[in-house]
């Protein structure tokens, strides 16, 4: 079953308990989370989560863009996180090893994401116990940027990849989603759907939602 996941990011920060109630007929929140470092921009961190955990009861789908996620993983999951996604770019294969476990240890489920330059292979040491693979359609760090149609070759292998090694695996995409191009990243194999602008800048935001469903 495909799911929608509205991002906050293109929300109005100030009106984020009103925002996050207009997108309740969407299936999972997607929260980003940006450091400055990893990508340019900064963006929302553990106090707003935290915050947000207490106005919704939705699946807290929180995309950590931050450098050695390792540092953050107990806080988050504190916070009330259900899954977090770590980038495979953020830091050496301990630190992501790690990252994973703290996860277990905190019992949220555990997401590993990719830049649109990393290969889809990167995925294979860690794919075994994974809830999900992100894969990014847009460069991080901003909303309301243009899909990357080249990711949808990505999105086919990483499919590939989840049917061999853990076929209970998610795959999200991220980035330029809307109605044209989330039927491209479905048919290539994604089942999750996040979408910022094309949500939030819709003048209904759950007619988006139901459109994106398909
Ligand atoms: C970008 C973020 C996305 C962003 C997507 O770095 O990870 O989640 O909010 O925004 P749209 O859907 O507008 O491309
Ligand atoms: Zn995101």
């Amino acid at each position: 079953m495909i799911k929608i996941a509205p991002s906050i990011l293109s929300a109005d920060f100030a009106n984020l308990e009103r925002d996050i109630k207009r997108v309740s007929s969407a299936d999972w929140l997607h929260v980003d989370v940006m450091d400055g470092m990893f990508v340019p921009n900064i963006s929302i961190g553990i106090p707003v989560v935290k915050s947000i955990r207490k106005c919704t009861d939705m699946f807290l789908d929180v995309h950590l863009m931050i450098e050695k996620p390792v540092r953050y993983v107990e806080a988050f999951a504190k916070a009330g996180a259900d899954l977090l996604s770590i980038h495979l770019e953020a830091d050496g294969p301990s630190g992501i090893s790690e990252a994973l476990r703290l996860m277990d240890a905190c019992g949220v489920k555990k997401a590993v994401a990719l830049r649109p330059i990393t290969s889809p292979k990167a995925v294979i040491p860690y794919l075994e116990q994974l809830d999900m693979v992100l894969v990014m359609t847009v460069e991080p760090g901003f909303g309301g940027q243009s899909f990357m149609a080249d990711q949808l070759d990505t999105v086919a292998q990483i499919r590939s990849l989840i049917q061999q090694y853990n076929p209970a695996c998610r795959l999200e995409v991220d980035g330029g989603i809307n109605t044209e191009t989330a039927r491209r990243a479905v048919t290539a194999g994604a089942d999750t759907l996040v979408a910022g602008s094309a949500v939030y800048g819709a003048a209904d935001p759950a007619m988006a939602i139901s459109a994106l469903r398909g």
